[in-house]
């Protein structure tokens, strides 16, 4: 069954790549303009007007897991889904942060699996700061992210976490059914967006890896 698509809502879906990003008014503040590439913190945010959401570099490695770290604790290191992430890179340009000035305030990767012998991805982790949790940062990520996934030619998203927050972008748990991942999940919290709508119908076995080794890397850069 087709998931429910993202509400296509008030505003305007980011469609072009890059990070395009338009913000939604909240507390008062305007929405970004349609194909602005940035929105605006609040204003008790600090000196810098802007936070950005961008491709991950080289130089954020380091504060992205210190900020995993802050935000899920140590034991994200062991959830089922990173059995799928560890030794692997992210899908080509679908690790994202969000940027408060020089600070790292948020992360989102996705990755390349197959869903039952379907190709898909696996989002996670998703994290934000939490000085800056609740301003959207978020949901704009995951707006970014999708919209890139979906633009690369990707056609469906899958991860373990709160229905009650990712149910707004479209996510749900009737197209996971038959998946199994490495390792014992919550079933309510296993869940899928489907691009094309068909995509995962039927797919059914095991999640695993097919994101190019880490050792990749060594070689792209050599
Ligand atoms: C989940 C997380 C990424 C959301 O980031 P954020 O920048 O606060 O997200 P947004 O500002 O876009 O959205 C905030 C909204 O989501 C809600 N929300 C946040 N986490 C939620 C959760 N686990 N379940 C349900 N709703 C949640 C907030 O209550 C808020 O609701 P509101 O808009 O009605 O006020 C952030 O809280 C975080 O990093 N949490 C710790 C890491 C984590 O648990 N990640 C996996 C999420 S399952």
């Amino acid at each position: 069954m087709a998931s429910p698509r993202r509400e296509p809502g008030p505003i305007p879906p980011a469609r072009l790549p890059g990070g395009v990003w338009a913000f939604p008014a909240r507390d008062g503040l305007p929405s970004a303009p349609p194909g602005a590439t940035h929105f605006p913190t609040l204003p008790d945010s600090g000196p810098t007007p802007m936070i950005r959401i961008e491709t991950e570099t080289a130089n954020d490695v380091l504060a992205r897991e210190a900020l995993l770290d802050r935000a899920m604790g140590p034991a994200r290191r062991l959830k089922p889904s990173e059995r799928l992430r560890e030794g692997r890179l992210p899908a080509e340009g679908l690790a994202l942060v969000a940027r408060d000035g020089d600070r790292l305030v948020g992360s989102v990767r996705l990755w390349n699996v197959s869903a039952g012998g379907v190709p898909a991805l696996l989002l996670g982790p998703l994290a934000t700061d939490p000085a800056v949790q609740g301003r959207g940062v978020g949901s704009g990520l995951m707006q970014v992210a999708l919209n890139r996934a979906e633009l690369a030619g990707h056609r469906a998203v899958i991860l373990v976490g709160d229905p009650e927050y990712y149910a707004r972008f479209g996510f749900a748990g009737e197209l996971t059914c038959g998946l199994v991942m490495p390792g014992p999940v919550d079933r309510r919290r296993f869940l899928a967006v489907d691009f094309t709508g068909r995509t995962l119908a039927g797919a059914g076995g095991q999640v695993v890896a097919t994101g190019a080794p880490e050792r990749d890397l060594a070689r792209i850069a050599a």
